[in-house]
């Protein structure tokens, strides 16, 4: 007999025992005797030989195909399910049949089916000798059984790619066994990330095992002896073994008569946990036999009730706190401390058509949430972020509107009358009068924007409130207006966007603030219209030229002194300089003709030709190019004179030219 030198404690982990899928497996193979059912199960309904054995005892048979059924047998298909080429066999033969795959398994066959005849190549991480990975493989579709690969590990993983290299262009999905390790898995998801283009990630691995698994590891950690009640065959309760282990003394025994007259006179402290397939009075067994190896039996315990306790009941309606377990494209899976399996939906995480799952919530974030629907059925619990949001977000919203404190939200849509903001799940009306600055915005335009508005009317009694973005816009205008007055110096170089386009010039918004560029400080060249230069909305880097502040007005200038072609034109003409010119211009008295853009030099109407020119137009045209000397620069004046004449021969005087003619004559 055990002699103990003190009293060790004695926990038991509140995960240990049946899950829900056994629980259910197990409660529909009784219901079905309660029939009157001749059953047979495919398979042993659970790694469990003492309930084997009392099944067996109640005349359950255990089968190993469906053509071992015998004829009125109804069959039993256990919670690790079966491929459709079974369930196909089964009603061949017209064999009644009951489905007691669990509901999180059931969710990975149609996953596989799915995604199997959309062409995906389907990468199964688990166990391939399990019956749950055959069971998922017979799901695959029969055309798509060559694109299916299982792998314990990373290292199987990497082979696989190694060996299939085409798969970085393929569609990928992958899928865990739902006992696997979830390290594991998290080490397998990033090597697919970093190797598939698109890979559908489906975190498959049930949440009662990653419960019962981390709750085996703390408990374990914190004793220095753990005993692990569970099927030796069972792949769940030898990895909570091997888990414990890793922490403390660990034993792994099937019942209870495996420790009795153990010595644990060394402990201080003692835990329990146990296999999903382990029956709640071996794991009591196990419990009473412990007490009494240490003699200190706890008369008041009653450990049907605590472990009733343990799991919580759930309703829709009541407000919960989890933890996010996965994310994926479509929902997050949380974990709610129940049997259930809880999915919050991206339409129930958030109103921000822009937002994806992962946006909003983290594996391992801890969420308030409201529950939705609960089906017992599939073990399945739906949940709101969303409606907690609301209701927290609403609360802020009263006192915002008491303090006037500006908030932020998104513009979800337009409806009658004006937008709807989201904000932190309330969605707040905001009037089309109070939508924007000016009445001619368009209110599609704030759609999918992040605005700021504040709180103008509440009703809590219907949970509603009215809100205004103008007043906050018309608030940050005033207060940029009275910035820009403080410290705006000419010479002052700002960005601004073009707001409207007139003939004599543009106007620019500085943030707030309208100046104006005038036309002709647009270009150094010669411009039609201002439209010629600037659009509207163009983003323009503009320079005060004159302020007013008395008058709030402000002048622009755009065109930059570098830029200037008088500068270029001085560096590189002198006079005497010949030139090729074009034509740009016929006046009256000459013709301007263009040396280099922005510069034009006039021909007076004298120095066209030799002769007396009485129409300039009779000689030049607009557009054509002509050869002409610099006869004068007046930078300061901005004036160059060219002569055309001064390239042509000189004329003789007239006595000479009578002499020349009376010479000819004799
Ligand atoms: Fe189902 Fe999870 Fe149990 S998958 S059978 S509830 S361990």
């Amino acid at each position: 007999m055990l002699k103990l030198k003190r009293k060790p404690s004695i926990t038991v982990a509140k995960t240990a025992g049946f899950c829900f899928g056994v629980d259910r497996a197990i409660k529909l193979t009784y219901d079905a005797l309660a029939e009157g059912k001749s059953v047979a199960t495919l398979g042993p309904i659970i790694h469990n030989p003492s309930v084997v054995k009392e099944l067996e005892s109640k005349g359950v048979r255990i089968i190993s195909a469906p053509s071992e059924a015998k004829a009125g047998e109804t069959v039993v298909i256990r919670s690790h399910g079966v491929g459709s080429r079974i369930t196909d066999e089964l009603e061949k033969q017209n064999t009644e049949y009951i489905d007691a795959t669990c509901p999180f398994v059931a969710r990975i066959h149609r996953i596989v089916r799915e995604k199997s005849s959309d062409g995906y190549v389907i990468l199964i991480a688990g166990d391939d000798s399990h019956p749950e990975v055959q069971g998922i493989i017979g799901n695959v579709v029969e055309n798509a059984q060559e694109g299916v690969f299982v792998f314990k590990d990373i290292d199987e993983l990497q082979k696989i790619f190694e060996k299939n290299q085409n798969f970085f262009e393929k569609k990928v999905a992958i899928i865990a066994q739902t006992t696997y390790n979830n390290t594991l898995w998290g080490k397998c998801i990033r090597f697919i990330s970093e190797n598939c283009e698109h890979p559908q990630i489906y975190d498959t691995i049930c949440s009662a095992t990653a419960d019962r698994q981390s709750e085996a590891r703390e408990l374990a950690e914190a004793s220095d002896v753990m005993i692990i009640v569970g099927g030796k065959e069972s792949s769940n309760t030898r990895k909570l073994y091997e888990i414990c282990r890793e922490c403390c003394k660990s034993y792994h025994i099937e019942d209870a008569s495996e420790i009795c007259g153990e010595d644990f006179s060394m402990a201080y402290s003692i835990g329990i946990t146990a296999g999903a397939s382990t029956p709640a009075h071996i794991i009591k067994e196990v419990q009473t036999q412990m007490s009494e190896n240490v003699k200190i039996m706890d008369e008041e315990f009653d450990f049907e009730k605590a472990l009733d306790e343990s799991f919580k009941r759930i309703y829709t309606g009541n407000r919960v706190k989890g933890y996010i377990t996965a994310v994926n494209d479509a929902e997050a899976v949380v974990d709610v401390g129940t049997k259930h399996t809880g999915y919050v939906p991206l339409s129930e995480l958030t109103d921000d058509p822009s937002l994806k799952p992962k946006d909003v919530v983290s594996v391992g974030d801890e969420v308030e949430l409201i529950v939705i629907k609960v089906n017992d059925a599939e073990g399945i619990v739906t949940l709101s972020k969303k409606k907690v949001d609301a209701l927290v977000g609403f609360d802020t919203i009263v006192k915002a509107k008491e303090e006037g404190t500006v908030l932020s939200g998104v513009v979800v849509g337009v409806i009658k009358g004006g937008v709807l903001v989201s904000y932190n799940g309330t969605k707040v009306f905001v009037p089309a009068s109070q939508a924007t600055l000016r009445r001619d915005d368009k209110l599609e335009e704030l759609v999918k924007k992040t605005v700021e508005f504040k709180i103008i009317e509440v009703n809590e009694q219907r949970g509603r409130a009215v809100g205004s973005i103008k007043e906050v816009a018309k608030a940050n205008k005033t207060a940029a207006q009275a910035k820009f007055w403080e410290s705006a110096n000419v010479g002052d170089v700002i960005k601004g966007q073009v707001k409207s386009i007139t003939d004599f010039g543009v106007f620019v918004d500085l943030g707030g603030i309208d100046g104006m560029v005038h036309r002709t400080e647009l270009s150094w060249t010669r411009i039609k219209h201002p439209s010629d230069v600037v659009k509207v909305g163009d983003t323009l880097e503009v320079y005060i030229k004159e302020l007013d502040k008395e008058k709030n007005r402000i002048s622009l200038g755009y065109r930059k002194a570098e830029d200037n072609p008088w500068e270029t034109f001085k560096a590189k003409y002198n006079v005497d300089d010949v030139v090729k010119a074009t034509v740009v211009s016929i006046t009256p008295f000459g013709a301007f003709a263009q040396i280099i853009p922005g510069i034009d030099g006039l021909i007076h109407i004298s120095q066209i030709a030799n002769q007396r020119v009485s129409k300039v137009a009779d000689l030049l045209s607009v557009g054509q190019e002509v050869e002409a000397k610099i006869t004068e620069i007046d930078i300061e004046n901005q004036r160059i004179s060219i002569s055309m004449r001064a390239l042509l021969p000189e004329e003789p005087a007239a006595e000479e030219a009578e002499a020349a003619t009376e010479e000819a004559a004799e």
